[in-house]
């Protein structure tokens, strides 16, 4: 057979029997149009981008500088197993080297679990309203991903522990959690861990960790004493995912890591890509890490946005979800896609909640303090009650 590429029905039958079936039901991850092409189309200068929970105040000084000195070594292959960022992290952390792994993004890391750890008879089960990476890492693989109940105040933990069963290979939880900003309290995670099966792993999933530090007097579970508390224990099921994308600023460099027993970390050291972290990433993450005013800065700066915006958005008749993160869930009472092109139109690019099955919905990441009374002043009156 001669395949006509002429002929777009006989293509797309083509690409339909050259993908297993896993494949074909899958979506393409559709990114958010670049700052500058939505400028260039709606004609207007100065967009701000609360879409992405990123750190406005941009990377630490100290990874720059790290980055640029490490420009002329870059014919070299990176450090395979991130051994400098390991060895610093086990410093910042207090934990040992062969308890930690770097991935390229946390993403990484969760694709690397799934890979790992569940085989075509296992689930990987996560509550609903949750990062959409869980569900497509476990379908990327061909895996049986299982939802259970939450609202954005959180998941439903008596359904969680219900949904768990021989079956389970990971449970996947963010604290606090993306999109809703909801936090796992100490009591819910020693729960989930006593209904966990033997050979399961609960990946929690601490993105935020930094942000959420800012609220010390909110019950919240450190996954880091949690995972530190079951390795002493001899208990290898916790793992504990953190990122460098969010408070240390990095997100374009795609590095982040897992705290988890050495054993399951070898399971995933077989599935990893070699040189999968790149060497910019790995020293900027160095780095980073030793910046501690960077951090606070960005933390209390997190803290007073989020403030800022959820005081004048409850004004405003909004329903504001409480969140320990740089980001915000506010629910319009109405279709977020019109409210989002209204606030496209005035500069303001937030992320709408459809897909998560909250049409009404909308997520504000906290912009540069430059920026923020723009972006509240366009939320007020764009989504504000009595703009109905
Ligand atoms: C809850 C959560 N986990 C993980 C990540 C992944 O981050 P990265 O792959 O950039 O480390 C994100 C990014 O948005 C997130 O929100």
């Amino acid at each position: 057979m001669v395949l006509r590429l002429d002929d777009p029905v006989a293509v797309t039958a083509w690409l339909e029997r050259l993908a297993p079936a896993h494949v074909r039901t899958l979506d393409a991850y559709q990114p958010g149009k670049p700052i500058e092409e939505l400028e260039r189309e709606l004609g207007i200068t100065g967009a701000i981008k609360v879409a992405s929970n990123e750190n406005p105040l941009g990377p630490s000084p100290r990874a720059m500088t790290a980055i640029a000195a490490a420009i002329p070594g870059v014919h070299l292959y990176p450090a395979a197993a991130a051994f400098g960022v390991r060895r610093a992290l086990a410093r910042h952390l207090e934990v040992a080297e062969d308890a930690l792994a770097v991935g390229a993004g946390s993403n990484d890391l969760l694709y690397q679990l799934v890979l790992a750890v569940v085989g075509p008879e296992h689930e990987v089960v996560s509550p609903a309203l949750g990062f959409l990476s869980y569900r497509l890492a476990t379908e990327v693989a061909g895996r049986r991903f299982v939802t259970t109940p939450a609202t954005p105040r959180g998941p439903d933990l008596d359904a969680l522990c219900a949904a768990l069963s021989p079956r389970t290979r990971l449970v996947m939880i963010g604290t606090p959690n993306n999109p809703t900003g909801s936090v796992l309290t100490r009591a819910g995670a020693e729960r989930l861990l006593a209904a966990l099966p033997e050979h399961a792993l609960l990946v929690v999933d601490e993105a935020y960790a930094e942000y959420a530090a800012a609220y010390p007097e909110i019950d919240h579970v450190d996954g880091l004493a949690l995972v530190r508390a079951a390795l002493a224990a001899g208990d290898p099921r916790v793992v504990l995912l953190r990122t460098f994308s969010k408070i240390y600023g990095l997100a374009a460099l795609r590095v982040g890591y897992a705290v988890a027993h050495p054993g399951v970390l070898g399971l995933l050291g077989r599935v990893v890509r070699t040189f999968h972290v790149g060497t910019l990433a790995q020293v900027a993450a160095v780095a980073a890490l030793d910046d501690d005013e960077h951090v606070a800065l960005s933390a209390a700066h997190g803290r007073r946005g989020l403030e800022r915006i959820a005081a004048a958005l409850v004004d405003a008749g909004v329903t504001v979800y409480p969140s320990l993160a740089n980001f915000v869930l506010v629910d319009a009472g109405r279709p977020s896609g019109p409210l989002y092109d209204r606030l496209l139109r005035r500069g303001v690019i937030v992320r709408p909640m459809a897909a998560w099955g909250l049409p009404t919905c909308l997520r504000v990441s906290v912009p540069a303090a430059t920026d923020l009374e723009r972006v509240v002043q366009a939320l007020v009156e764009v989504i504000g009650r009595d703009q109905a």
